[in-house]
């Protein structure tokens, strides 16, 4: 029978649950930690090795200061996310400032940070420079292969997504960041989202490597540092194999010495940005069964809703569901498990065998820590809840149930304004 570890034993997470009641996120900072020694360790030979959590993927604060602490930097996409990034420690060139269409403030915060800013459209160059009233001695370009690469199914193809700059593009940039005074250069990149076929991204070090070795042919521009992106996936399904850091890694480090080593170049610094295999497997959603009904199918509807993860309706990804105490019956009844938005699409599972579910049972669904909880919104005035943290075995509130007063705290009394 296909199952997935829990974070905590059975009788934990029913004490939690009348402690604090449901549904709630919890993310086991134990793992998530382990996991960031290896991917780190399996890429101890790259050149001063970073990977910036995308915060977007989990933007809590305490969750990047755990991985501040532990050596990361942060992706960071827009003005809160500089923000928490700085709450949680970070600045400098320990910010990857990896936006798209970006307003002038976001650029001056950025800037104020001294984050790496990574230009997503050849037109930022300027748009930057007036933003911030100078040229930062630090730039990246952000590249879109196009037809060069396929993409993967979840981020699309290169030549549709309105990401990064062309390949006839990307050596004028450089050029031009040159003249207006850059001194360090990045290379960027991102074409897999939720990618578990470790070739698929070795591929993307390939062209990124290439790429690095064609613009110093072609401009005399040394690029320092190179960014390969997130995307790499992580097995939602039991069935599915997680990418092994340390095989990647060797995959990599044979191209780095063939591509870049070989042909007298050198790098600084080797980059991921990662969120989803950072802590996507070792976030939970703990949510009680409120009603089973029987209608032309069998519903489960649970307390959590699409305001607590998007992803099915919006994907129609699968997250594994464990119901608590019943990991070893039989997966005999066929349910929709929904939530109680006024949305049809408000479904965590369509169609999936689970044991018989009773009023009051708890469900766990897995691979929730990344793109869960953040991705969440509050149409049919569902809250968003509470996420807690597992620290050397203790549990901690890292953030609290929304509340009405939350709600509706940005409306303000009828006033005249012309
Ligand atoms: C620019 C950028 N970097 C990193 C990420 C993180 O991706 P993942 O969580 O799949 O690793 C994203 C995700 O959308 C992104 O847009």
């Amino acid at each position: 029978m296909s199952t997935k570890s829990l974070p905590l034993s059975e009788e934990r997470i029913r004490e939690l649950v009348s402690r604090v009641g449901t549904p709630f996120h919890i993310y086991d900072g134990d793992a998530i930690l382990k996991n960031a020694r290896e991917m780190y360790d399996a890429f101890s030979w790259a050149p001063s090795f970073i990977n910036f959590f995308a915060v977007k993927a989990l933007p809590n604060i305490s969750i990047v200061k755990l991985l501040s602490d532990f050596g990361m930097g942060s992706d960071s996409s827009s003005y809160p996310e500089l923000l928490i990034s700085k709450e949680a420690g970070l600045e400098g060139d320990r910010i990857m400032f990896s936006s798209n269409d970006t307003p002038d403030d976001e650029f001056k915060k950025a800037y104020e940070l001294g984050a790496v800013i990574n230009l997503d459209d050849i037109s930022f160059i300027d748009s930057l420079e007036k933003a911030i009233g100078t040229f930062p001695k630090t730039i990246s370009f952000r590249f879109n292969p196009g037809s060069e690469r396929t993409g993967n199914a979840i981020i699309g193809n290169p030549v549709e997504a309105k990401y990064g700059l062309r390949r006839d593009q990307i050596f004028s940039a450089y050029k031009r960041a040159k003249e207006l005074g850059a001194e360090h250069f990045w290379l960027h990149t991102m074409v897999a989202s939720n990618e578990l076929n470790k070739d698929y991204i070795a591929e993307t070090a390939r062209m990124v490597f290439t790429l690095v070795r064609e613009i110093y042919e072609e401009t005399g521009i040394k690029i320092e540092s190179v960014d390969f992106g997130g995307g790499v996936g992580i097995p939602y399904r039991p069935e599915d194999e997680r990418i092994d850091w340390r095989e990647l890694s060797e995959d990599i480090e044979a191209l780095y010495r063939d591509i870049i080593e070989k042909n007298g170049l050198s790098l600084k610094r080797i980059a991921f940005e990662c969120g989803r295999a950072i802590t996507g497997p070792y976030g939970y959603l703990v949510a009680k069964v409120r009603h089973v009904s029987h209608k032309y199918k069998d519903y489960v509807g649970l307390d959590a809703s699409m305001a607590d993860l998007m992803r099915p309706a919006l994907y129609g990804a699968y997250h594994h569901i464990t119901v608590l105490g019943k990991d070893n019956e039989k997966r005999d009844h066929l349910y929709d498990v929904t939530g109680s938005l006024c949305e049809n699409n408000d479904k965590f599972a369509i169609d999936r065998p689970l044991p018989e579910i009773e009023e009051g049972d708890i469900l766990v669904i897995h691979d929730t820590g990344a793109h869960g909880h953040s991705m969440g919104f509050n149409y049919n005035g569902k809250m968003r809840h509470a996420e807690y943290l597992i620290i050397d075995g203790s549990i901690y509130r890292i953030r609290r149930d929304e509340t009405y007063e939350d709600y509706v705290k940005t409306q303000v009394d009828m006033e005249r304004i012309e």
